[in-house]
């Protein structure tokens, strides 16, 4: 079994026992497991199967490097959404023909690189954005793949900060007037059409929505098909959610299932782009309690030296994580808020959580943390990037815990 053992003390991931990291690397750090990457990767490529397929993984979601090379021997590609995950991607060993440029702003400077790299497809968001595109190309002699975004105006039902399938949010070309914007490009000598991609928002739990935009877009691509508008692929996006808090969520193959079904009739290659459910339960955040204080009679205040510059996602959009303690002679649990040691409110790891009272110096471990977490993490307070550890085998610090001098390298 790979993953994470936080059921009894000694903690361990995938065998390494956990205090044996903190003990050298110190807190608050993260710490992944290589073999559950390794694993969830397989889970999704075999349930694939057969059809014509490429996993994109999706840098936004953990673009720590080692990681992002370990996602790329496990065979993924890569979607990248900006500039600076592209530059990461080739430096993992990504050939740009294997990197998909998505991104709802990318600016001159981002598309005249990707242009002249010739990555795999720019995924465009908007007729001006392909104009831009087709220029550079002109501009630099060069031709480029594109694939035109389209927003379906189907709810992922998931939270709304990370919902981008409605027609009031900013992403994509609306459905009606892809046809146009198709043709138009299909006229354009230095763009080929390569694909329609679609993508609805993120930590999405019920099949349905996944089912409804793939559903549209391939209808879409079939229909263009038949008026003389070739494609070859269907970009679907990423968006699987993973289970925070142990309700269920569609399991990988389950996933996978459903979106080869929609798109084995189209015969066109089946491109996914996912982020969270590659490393996100891959990951774990530790922490140290720094104070343990009362809040009223009944309840206390447990601060971490792991908050919100660490980990964004609870202060950002509300998210839960579960929270353990390392508490050798566990008590009966009381109520806890697990706090971070940011000058914000919002700097709440987990509130009204039911934990056996630990001491100030216990470990804490916030899990599923993997994605969205060191990716977001900030220097606000001038607190410093938190060390990675990626255990594969043994394990070895893959990113440093940063220091004040790091943080000051760029300023005058
Ligand atoms: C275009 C695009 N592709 C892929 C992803 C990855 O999503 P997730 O991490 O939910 O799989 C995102 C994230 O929102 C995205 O915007």
């Amino acid at each position: 079994m790979s993953g994470f053992q936080f059921e009894q003390s000694p903690w361990t991931c995938d065998g390494v026992l956990l205090d044996d990291i903190v003990r050298e690397v110190g807190t608050p750090t993260y710490v992944y497991s290589g073999a559950l990457v390794r694993a969830r990767v397989r889970a999704l490529d075999s349930a694939l199967g057969d059809h014509p397929h490429a996993v994109h993984y999706a840098l936004k979601a953990n673009s720590t490097l080692a990681l992002v090379r370990l996602l790329r021997d496990a065979g993924c590609r890569a979607d990248a959404n900006a500039m600076g995950e592209i530059d990461v991607a080739l430096r993992a060993g990504f050939s740009p023909a294997e990197i998909v440029f998505t991104g709802v702003g990318k600016t001159s400077d981002e598309l005249e690189r990707a242009v002249a790299l010739g990555v795999g497809t720019i995924n465009a968001e908007s007729a001006g954005e392909l104009r831009r595109i087709d220029a550079m190309a002109h501009r630099l002699g060069r031709r480029a793949r594109v694939a035109v975004r389209v927003n379906p105006d189907v709810d992922a039902r998931s939270h709304p900060h990370i919902s981008t399938g409605l027609r009031a949010n900013k992403f994509g070309v609306a459905f009606e007037d892809i046809r146009p914007l198709c043709r138009w490009i299909m006229e354009r000598e230095r763009l080929d059409l390569g694909a329609l991609h679609v993508h609805i928002g993120s930590q999405i739990a019920t099949l349905e929505p996944v089912r409804r935009a793939a559903g549209a877009v391939s209808d879409l691509a079939v229909a263009l098909r038949a008026e003389g508008i070739g494609l070859d692929t269907l970009d679907v996006g990423g968006g699987l959610g993973i289970s925070y808090d142990g309700s269920p969520v569609p399991t990988l193959e389950a996933y996978a299932h459903a979106l080869v079904d929609i798109v084995k009739p189209t015969g066109l290659t089946l491109v996914v782009e996912p982020g969270r459910s590659l490393v996100g339960p891959a990951g774990a955040l530790l922490a140290r309690v720094v104070d343990v204080k009362p809040r009223g009679h009944d309840r206390w205040c447990v601060v971490a030296d792991a908050g919100m510059t660490e980990l964004l996602r609870p202060a950002l959009y509300g998210a839960f994580h579960r929270i353990v303690a390392d508490v050798p002679d566990a008590g009966s649990p009381v109520v806890c808020d697990i706090v971070g040691p940011v000058c914000e409110s919002s700097d709440t790891l987990g509130a009204d959580r039911r934990l056996p009272l630990p001491e100030v110096g216990a470990l804490l471990a916030v899990l599923d943390t993997g994605a969205y977490g060191s990716a977001m993490a900030s220097n606000y307070n001038r607190r410093p990037m938190p060390a990675e550890v990626l255990v594969d085998g043994n394990w070895r610090v893959v990113r440093r815990r940063q220091t004040v001098d790091d943080m000051l390298a760029c300023e005058a």
